[in-house]
């Protein structure tokens, strides 16, 4: 059995990070709403002139050094994003020039909040089908370009950044001891495509437009689908939740992290949480928690990480991997 082995992860955060009391100055909002609501107290915001082919950049040279991999032996670079850099080519064409890197394919993802783990989804179908070797998944975003920020109820909820995880394709015995991706599942169900949307884009508006959500909704959705998810990737390596040493969840909100937990039963010192000072990062948010968890020593080689995202489309999906 091939199987997609998790070799090296890196992260990239602009240098800029903005409070919830920065942020009361330019809308009707608070500290205290915004904490008890999210679990958001900080967030960070891409530099003017920083785009979203930067971060990604940096997040992958990062995990291409933990990895101990040149950038030349990637033949497959996945980018999630829902803030490319133009509207074309994909950003992930960029990154694969900025790394130097002149063969194989690059292309980008676009599940917004669910972005990384579709990204890595197909990241892990070409390599266990034999069309790469190498693989450099990335979400990055510079989502707060898509921000109304006279919209309190979207504008505290957002933030900027990048993580990127190195793939090599390895033999595995095909048991749940293999090291590497165990399984990945995806969905979507557009008939809410209109709860969580940007009102612009090249065909309709010709602008960019911005982020608009039924917030109440999104929620409910989240934590019912999120719980699914789950318990349909243990279901098919046949394992018990007591198998996950850590959830690594999309990180929306606090509250849709810890009723999943809750809903799944899986105790809350195995979350990895980084909504805090991270706030959404869209496409990015998993990875850089990922990335925080490995390097300050949580998760360590062998730990089973179950990973689950939710976002625009709605779609949604989960990928376990032992690392
Ligand atoms: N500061 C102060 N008050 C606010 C703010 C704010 N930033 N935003 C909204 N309010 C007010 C509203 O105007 C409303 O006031 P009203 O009662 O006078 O009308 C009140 O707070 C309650 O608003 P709700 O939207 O009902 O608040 P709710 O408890 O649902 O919390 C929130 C809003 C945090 C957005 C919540 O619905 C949520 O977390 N939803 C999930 C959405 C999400 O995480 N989306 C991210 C993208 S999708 C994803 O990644 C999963």
């Amino acid at each position: 059995t091939i199987r997609s082995r998790l070799v090296g992860t890196g992260s990239y955060l602009p240098e800029k990070c903005l409070t919830n009391a920065e942020l009361a100055t330019l809308v009707d909002t608070t500290d205290e709403w915004i904490v008890q609501r999210t679990g958001i107290k900080c967030r960070h915001i891409a530099a003017e002139g920083e785009f979203t082919s930067d971060l990604a950049v940096k997040a992958a040279e990062r995990a291409l050094a933990a990895a101990g991999i040149e950038a030349s032996a990637v033949d497959c670079i996945v980018l999630a994003t829902t803030t490319p850099d133009r509207t074309f080519p994909a950003t992930a064409a960029i990154v694969q020039q900025r790394l130097g890197i002149t063969q194989g394919f690059a292309l980008d993802v676009q599940a917004v909040c669910a972005g990384f783990i579709y990204a890595l989804s197909v990241a892990d179908n070409f390599i266990r089908s034999g069309q790469a070797k190498t693989a450099l998944v990335i979400g990055a975003e510079t989502f707060t370009r898509l921000l109304d920020w006279t919209d309190r109820g979207t504008c505290v909820l957002f933030g900027d950044g990048a993580g990127a995880v190195v793939l090599q394709a390895s033999e595995g015995s095909g048991s749940t001891e293999d090291r590497g991706i165990l399984t990945t599942h995806l969905h979507s169900d557009g008939r809410y495509n209109d709860i969580l949307y940007v009102d612009g884009g090249p065909s309709s508006t010709k602008t960019v437009g911005h982020v608009r959500m039924e917030g109440r909704e999104v929620f409910r959705h989240a934590v019912v689908n999120l719980a699914a998810v789950v318990d349909e990737a243990l279901s098919a390596v046949n394992l018990p939740i007591e198998a996950v040493d850590w959830l690594v969840p999309h990180q929306a909100n606090l509250r849709i992290i810890e009723g999943t937990g809750k809903k799944l039963g899986i105790a809350p010192e195995k979350v990895v949480a980084t909504v805090d000072h991270h706030a959404n990062t869209s496409a990015a948010s998993i990875p850089l928690a990922l990335d925080e968890a490995v390097r300050d020593g949580r998760i360590k080689p062998g730990h089973m990480v179950l990973m689950e995202a939710i976002g625009g489309g709605l779609a949604w999906g989960s990928a376990l991997a032992r690392i």
